[in-house]
């Protein structure tokens, strides 16, 4: 099934009829994973071969704007940087826009502005289709569920399905071909006391996009067959933690997560290593601090930087061994 079918399906009338508002605008939180998701049954549809389950990063994201404006062509501004249009950071938004206004007469000024570096492994994607979809739905007037919103995030990338809602999210794989069923949930605990702390190595793109080495995984790592029941148990494993509040267990939970997500690119061929020397000593750091009994875990992905898990009890021990450490509060509100 092709990615325009799906939209036709979700949109109904709605499709392709002109907008009705000059202008709209939404906020999407990033997310961070605790419990992966690495590996596509259907790569067109972003079908997801397991489920996944995340944690939103509050006021940490993106605030997208679309005015309609008289140009022949649609003009990106990125934290005030307009983007040239030959950009694959362009051409991968105008695509995604077109699937919704066809051939219309008509373009877009788009202003981002995201409060996280894009494409650090900080899922800048995931708060950016997530903002997105929110605007054409707010543009368009389409009034579409959340759920259906979270589909549609997620046919621009994986993961955006998720931040469509704050807190802890599961995305639900889903079985149909058509993907209907896969997409995110809220979970209705809250956590006031965690705090995740963002470790930044480097802000710079990164060599290997996460669909290209996600795809080179499934296909060359001898070890994927694996990764399924892992995540099953984790998925399992990190519900109870949330719901019993038990921070080892989420944390330990998370942190075999991801190194075992980054093990399966490792086995890969040709192999892919999103570290730097910085993570591999911050590694080491973390794991020294908790052998000394600081609960401080960590989780990594498609990228050099780590995010911290820790509580807030901790916080000031946490900034003294990080002093670079930005730390975010999901259920400060
Ligand atoms: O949605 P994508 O294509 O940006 O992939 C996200 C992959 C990870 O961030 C590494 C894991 C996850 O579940 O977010």
């Amino acid at each position: 099934m092709k990615k325009i079918e799906v939209i036709k399906s979700i949109l109904g009338e709605h499709y392709l009829q002109a907008p009705q508002n000059q202008s709209a605008e939404a906020f999407a939180p990033t997310n961070i994973a605790l419990v992966k998701y690495w590996g596509k049954r259907n790569p067109e549809l972003n079908l997801p071969v397991t489920s996944s389950l995340s944690i939103s990063l509050d006021d940490k994201g993106a605030k997208t704007t679309f005015s309609i404006h008289d140009n022949s062509q649609d003009i990106i501004t990125l934290n005030k940087q307009v983007i040239d249009p030959a950009s694959s950071f362009a051409k991968r938004l105008t695509e995604f826009v077109n699937y919704f206004r066809g051939e219309g007469e008509y373009y877009f000024d788009v202003n981002i502005e995201a409060n996280i570096p894009v494409a650090a492994g900080l899922a800048s994607s995931a708060c950016g289709f997530a903002a997105l979809v929110q605007v054409l739905n707010k543009l368009y007037g389409w009034s579409l569920s959340k759920s259906s919103l979270s589909v549609l995030a997620r046919l621009g990338s994986g993961s955006a399905c998720r931040s469509i809602w704050d807190g802890f999210v599961e995305w639900h794989m889903g079985l149909r071909d058509d993907g209907m069923d896969s997409h995110g949930l809220s979970i209705k605990e809250t956590w006031p006391e965690l705090c995740v702390g963002l470790l930044i190595m480097q802000d710079k793109e990164k060599s290997v996009s996460s669909r290209e080495a996600m795809q080179r995984t499934v296909v060359t790592s001898a070890l994927y067959s694996g990764w399924s029941g892992k995540v099953d148990q984790d998925l399992s494993l990190m519900k109870n933690a949330i719901k019993h509040k038990e921070f080892e267990l989420l944390g330990k939970t998370a942190e075999s997560n991801a190194m075992t997500m980054h093990a399966l690119m490792l086995s890969a061929w040709p192999p892919i290593s999103y570290a730097l020397p910085e993570t591999v000593k911050a590694m080491q750091k973390i794991w020294q601090l908790r052998k000394e009994g600081l609960d401080l875990y960590f989780t990594q992905d498609a990228g050099p930087n780590l995010k911290l898990l820790f509580l807030q009890k901790d916080l000031s021990v946490i900034q003294e061994n990080f002093p670079h450490v930005e730390v975010v509060r999901p259920f400060s509100k």
